[in-house]
């Protein structure tokens, strides 16, 4: 089943999707911004149909193509981590190819995807790590409900220095409350 948003489309990864995924995480802007998950090394097709390859073989994982319903284009990755019934939580991460920046495709693909989890499985609170300097997925974040609830000081090593993220999160009843 397909999560839908007025411009997007939410699907599995396929093998097909590899090239895509390299392209993205080898621009230097977008693994600029990754904070803690920069990867230090560029990928290739092929580590990336691995990587396609084993992804989803975890059950409490989901890593979804964010692509645009118009053409189909795949604009990015929304990953979810950590998905526990138990605690009713999921960790996401999200990265989108450099030219889909400030149209508004993260908070749509956040914004399905966090109301899918709210509604569809009853889930409770959704969080996430950012670098501090990070201020566009920061706004967008907040814009999409997430607020800040404490920081992990000098935990990645990224720009040649120490920086430390933020902790965000989301609960079910931040978004039933309406907008603040
Ligand atoms: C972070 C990311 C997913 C956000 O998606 P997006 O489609 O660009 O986000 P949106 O357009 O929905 O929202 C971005 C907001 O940030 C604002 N913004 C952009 N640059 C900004 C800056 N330097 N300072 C403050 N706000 C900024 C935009 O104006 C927009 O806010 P607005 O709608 O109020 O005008 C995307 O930019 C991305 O993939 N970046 C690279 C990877 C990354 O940083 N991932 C997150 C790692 S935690």
């Amino acid at each position: 089943m397909n999560i839908e948003t007025k411009r997007l489309v939410l699907r599995a990864l396929e093998p097909e999707d590899a090239e895509t995924m390299a392209r993205i995480i080898n621009d230097p802007e977008v693994r600029e911004s990754l904070g803690a998950y920069n990867l230090v090394f560029p990928t290739s097709n092929e580590l990336e149909k691995r990587w396609i390859a084993d992804s989803g073989k975890r059950g409490d994982e989901s890593n979804l193509a964010v692509t645009r319903r118009s053409d189909g284009r795949m604009l990015g990755l929304l990953a979810l981590r950590d998905i526990s019934d138990r605690n009713g939580s999921a960790h996401l991460a999200i990265m989108l190819e450099r030219k889909a920046w400030d149209k508004g495709y993260g908070s749509e693909a956040i914004a399905g995807v966090v109301g899918h989890l709210f509604d569809a499985f009853n889930m409770h609170r959704v969080w996430l790590r950012v670098d501090q300097g990070n201020a566009r997925a920061i706004r967008c974040y907040e814009k999409c409900g997430f607020r800040k609830e404490g920081e992990l000081r000098e935990d990645h090593f990224a720009h040649g220095g120490w920086r430390s993220s933020y902790l965000m999160s989301v609960l079910a009843s931040d978004l039933r409350r309406g907008p603040r």
